[in-house]
């Protein structure tokens, strides 16, 4: 495990959310007894606050919604090499409200080194950050035509946090043995 500045790697992390091979990233989030990921697509990485801060966007209707809404924090794991192709595709196209996902999937839930919420093990590049602000859209104050790609009414909430960890980790030996 390599301790890295939050943004020395971050173009290579923005690339693996358009790797046609292995799409996105695994948003995790721990609530009490609850424990889920979901593959997420839409992620920024700046500095605000007097702070270095990973912003999510959650739409309403997924079950992680229900989760980070009472979680003091989340993890956001981007795997390395087009390795976890298949769980990323699962975990964008299934909801953990019907089971699973780690099972399904044969993903490990590694330990979060400052926070609750664990991160995916895996070689990758790993964001724990601390929840400091959530932020439904409000269609009201759309401007650009934005307001149409909500036909639905499903509308992202932005969850911002506090990056209190970064680091990357190589290949572990339990991620070998699940995934063959
Ligand atoms: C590549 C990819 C990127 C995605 N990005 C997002 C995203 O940024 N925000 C979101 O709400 N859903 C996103 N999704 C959809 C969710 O991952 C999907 O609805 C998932 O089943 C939700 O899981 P949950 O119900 O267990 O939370 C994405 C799906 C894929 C395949």
């Amino acid at each position: 495990m390599r301790d890295v500045h939050y943004m020395k790697l971050a173009e290579k992390a923005m690339a693996q959310l358009c790797n046609p091979e292995a799409r996105g990233a695994f948003l995790t989030v721990r609530s009490g007894a609850l424990l889920n990921t979901m593959t997420i697509g839409w992620v920024q990485i700046g500095f605000m606050w007097k702070m270095p801060v990973m912003t999510v966007a959650v739409r309403k209707t997924r079950h992680t919604c229900g989760l980070i809404e009472s979680a003091p924090d989340f993890t956001v794991t981007f795997p390395w090499d087009g390795e976890m192709g298949k769980a990323l595709e699962y975990c964008g196209t299934h909801s953990g409200k019907n089971g699973d996902k780690f099972e399904a999937c044969g993903l490990t839930a590694a330990s979060g080194r400052s926070v609750q919420s664990p991160i995916v093990a895996c070689r990758g590049l790993h964001y724990e950050c601390r929840i400091v602000l959530r932020s439904p859209m409000d269609p009201a104050r759309m401007e650009g035509g934005l307001a149409s790609l909500y036909r639905s009414g499903d509308y992202h909430t932005l969850y911002a946090g506090e990056i209190v960890s970064c680091y990357e980790t190589d290949r572990f030996k339990s991620v070998d043995t699940a995934l063959g």
